[in-house]
């Protein structure tokens, strides 16, 4: 049987859509040779926002749109590959590729996270899959791994390290002695960054990626609203120096886990981890998600999450999927809610040890006060430090550094409260958790 030629509607040539033009140069008859001689892909419209741009990758002109109607409705295209990012013009490029029964290739955890629910309706309505391998990790396949290998798993939690561009912002600061804005250009120059990169220093974007998951695995459509979110943005050097010092390394940690009760707990923050946990020497680029399952047990799984061609691979994996699902298979695939809601843990009922840095007025009887507030609360103090500036050792203004007990941040958030208003105390408490993974 000879090669079908299947034409692909690319929206989007930026980092990744131009890793996807080159994979698919490179790999062409690999591909082929790979579906038992079925599959050629040809890319068949390209949608811009500036046609008059100097490109990496070589298009015909007569190829290059800016109205993304023109790619959806080309009678070329079957497949659409949604690679512009963001939640407006994606939403309406995907919602028109579904209707017309052209299946989905995307990248865009922001699109699912935040309007997956209506566009997977779609997609079932309408019989047509969308395919989003390179949403999560990008290398990674951990939304196959979700989907498919541990569909017979009870999955007790998946924690890891989910942002490419804050991962390697933290160990250029660590090890480089980068400071942040320097470390964050770098990033944005390897292409890690997102287009608006205040959604990876934020947290947003990792926990776009936990509420995937976290979807996946548990059943119910997650309210983005209702998941803790906090970035890299406060992490100072006095910090990672902190937890060098006290045997941690800081990451930014996703965490979704579900509770005896059935409540399912999403989050990320920055953490201090073990530094003898495997997830502290995940550095750089590089992600991992440890998967628990009740069958499976822990299963670790790492590679690159951002970045050109890590990112092509899992879109092109997915265009070899939706090839083959054009070829006979079609069907729903992706989130499909099998219960109406589920309870999502509210932050302040999670509990685990914390760090907590305090800007004060350097002046005797300072810890006693704050060890007091904690006191009265029934918070347990395991470690207080104030270092000295050695540059200004008689400065009035010191970080001063708590270690604390297993608590629940609902209890902490009011304890700090309370804290926040003595008068030594001079800005908001900054706070770390102290995982136990
Ligand atoms: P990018 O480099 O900024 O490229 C975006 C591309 O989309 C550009 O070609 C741009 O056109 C085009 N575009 C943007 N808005 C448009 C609009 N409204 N209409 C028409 N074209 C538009 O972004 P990227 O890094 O490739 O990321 C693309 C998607 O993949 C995002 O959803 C991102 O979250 C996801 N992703 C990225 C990575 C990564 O490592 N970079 C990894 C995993 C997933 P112009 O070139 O004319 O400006
Ligand atoms: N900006 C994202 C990151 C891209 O740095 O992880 C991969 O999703």
């Amino acid at each position: 049987m000879s090669a079908t030629t299947l034409g692909l509607g690319l929206a989007g040539l930026g980092t990744v859509g131009s890793g996807v033009v080159l994979t698919l140069q490179r790999n062409a008859q690999l591909i082929t040779d790979r579906t038992s001689g079925l599959v050629r892909f040809e890319v068949a419209r390209v949608l811009v926002r500036d046609a008059a741009k100097q490109r990496a990758v070589a298009v015909d002109e007569g190829k290059l749109t800016t109205d993304w109607r023109e790619l959806v409705d080309d009678p070329a295209v079957h497949i659409v590959v949604e690679l512009i990012g963001g939640t407006d013009s994606a939403f309406d490029i995907v919602a028109a590729a579904l209707k017309a029964g052209k299946p989905v290739v995307t990248g865009n955890k922001a699109l699912l996270a935040e309007r997956g629910t209506e566009l997977f309706a779609l997609s079932r309505e309408h019989r047509t899959p969308i395919h989003f391998e390179a949403a999560v990790a990008g290398g990674i396949p951990i939304i196959k791994t979700v989907q498919e290998s541990f569909v017979g798993n009870r999955i007790h939690s998946m924690s890891g390290i989910i942002n490419g561009t804050s991962n390697y912002i933290l160990e250029r600061m660590t090890t480089g002695g980068l400071d942040f804005t320097t470390a964050l250009a770098e990033a944005q120059q390897l292409g890690y960054a997102e287009a608006d990169p205040a959604l990876d220093v934020n947290g947003w974007d990792a926990a776009h990626k936990a509420i995937l998951l976290a979807t996946l695995a548990y059943g119910f459509a997650i309210d983005p609203a209702k998941v803790h979110v906090a970035g890299i943005e406060q992490v100072r050097p006095i910090d990672i120096e902190f937890a060098t010092r006290l045997g941690y390394v800081v990451k930014l940690l996703a965490v979704v886990r579900e509770h005896p009760d059935g409540a399912v707990e999403c989050r990320v923050q920055p953490s201090f981890i073990a530094k003898t946990h495997i997830l502290a020497s995940v550095n750089g680029v590089f992600n991992a998600v440890a998967v628990h399952g009740d069958s499976a047990g822990e299963s670790l799984f790492y590679g690159r999450g951002a970045g050109q061609d890590p990112t092509a691979s899992s879109v092109v994996a997915d265009l070899v999927e939706a090839a083959r699902s054009l070829q006979g298979q079609a069907g729903h695939r992706g989130f499909l809610p099998y219960r109406e809601e589920g309870r999502l843990l509210p932050v302040e009922e999670t509990r685990t040890a914390y760090y907590v840095r305090f800007d004060v007025t350097d002046r005797p009887g300072v810890i006693a006060e704050i060890a007091t507030v904690l006191a009265d609360a029934g918070i347990g103090i395991s470690g207080t430090h104030s270092p000295v500036n050695p540059e200004s050792p008689d400065e009035d203004f010191v970080d001063m550094v708590f270690q604390l007990h297993s608590c629940s941040f609902g209890l902490l958030q009011e304890t700090l409260a309370a804290i926040e208003r003595l008068d030594c105390v001079n800005s908001s408490p900054v706070v770390f958790r102290i995982e136990q993974l």
